[in-house]
């Protein structure tokens, strides 16, 4: 595991599209593992300017984001579809078919699960999947439980989860129980992985992670056993790491 830690939020984003940048120079044709959540916001933004410049071209890249809330429609603003139109997908000359999302009103979503993850095999694995980190260090929505789940499923949030996202809805009773999510086992398929955490009150999933047993009950610790990992930190999420375990960019 790679741990890169930076100054701030800013240089964090920079980072993180710098890295999706390379991936799409060197196979233009690449599958990309995209997230939601504050934390890769900039990273989009970057992303963004970057093709505003010229510097990166989406025609051929292909993408999976990790989950979607269950029964909230695409064109709500709360939904995971309606933010990535909003922060990356309406702004760069990305073909809408390549765009792949869960669909959290499917009539049956256990056919969705299977869809979902037939998909990505089809098209050959992902070749870099961006990841944030929630409090209880779960990754996509895959929480903590007892077992870690191998393919794309349904997930019931954690009251934590719920919380902790409320911020984005006008309400708590508004927030999504259920939740469609790619699961541990998918995201560890990917070829590469770089999950973005900012901020102290990430900390203590980043050391959880980083140096605690590999166990469901902390979904991101599986990166442990995961052959090409790069955490991109700021020094806030960094803080309980030991210097030499990481090097500052
Ligand atoms: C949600 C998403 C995760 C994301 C997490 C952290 O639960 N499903 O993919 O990593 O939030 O979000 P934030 O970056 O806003 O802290």
């Amino acid at each position: 595991m790679r741990i890169l830690v930076c100054k701030d939020y800013n240089e964090v984003s920079q980072k993180a599209a710098q890295m999706i940048l390379s991936q799409i120079t060197l196979k233009p044709n690449c599958v990309l593992g995209l997230a939601t959540g504050s934390t890769p916001i900039g990273m989009y933004e970057n992303l963004v300017t970057m093709y505003q410049q010229g510097l990166v071209d989406f025609s051929e890249v292909q993408t999976f984001n990790l989950d979607e809330y269950l029964s909230i429609s695409p064109t709500n603003e709360q939904s995971y579809h309606y933010f990535m139109n909003e922060y990356l997908f309406n702004h760069v000359n990305i073909d809408k078919n390549h765009i792949h999302i869960p669909n959290g009103m499917a009539d049956s979503m256990q056919e969705e699960c299977i869809r979902y993850e037939q998909l990505i095999k089809d098209v050959g694995g992902i070749d870099i999947q961006v990841l944030g980190i929630g409090h209880n260090a779960h990754i996509g929505f895959n929480e903590p439980t007892i077992n870690f789940e191998k393919g794309t499923h349904i997930v019931e949030l954690d009251e934590s989860t719920r919380q902790a996202n409320a911020r984005f809805f006008n309400h708590i009773d508004e927030v999504p129980k259920y939740a469609i999510t790619m699961g541990t086992g998918s995201i560890f398929k990917s070829r590469k992985i770089m999950l973005l955490a900012t901020g102290t009150s990430k900390a203590q999933a980043i050391h959880d992670m980083v140096y605690g047993k590999v166990q469901p009950e902390v979904p991101a610790s599986i990166l442990q056993f995961h052959h090409d990992v790069v955490l991109i930190l700021d020094e806030e999420a960094a803080s309980l790491l030991l210097d030499g375990d990481y090097k500052r960019v």
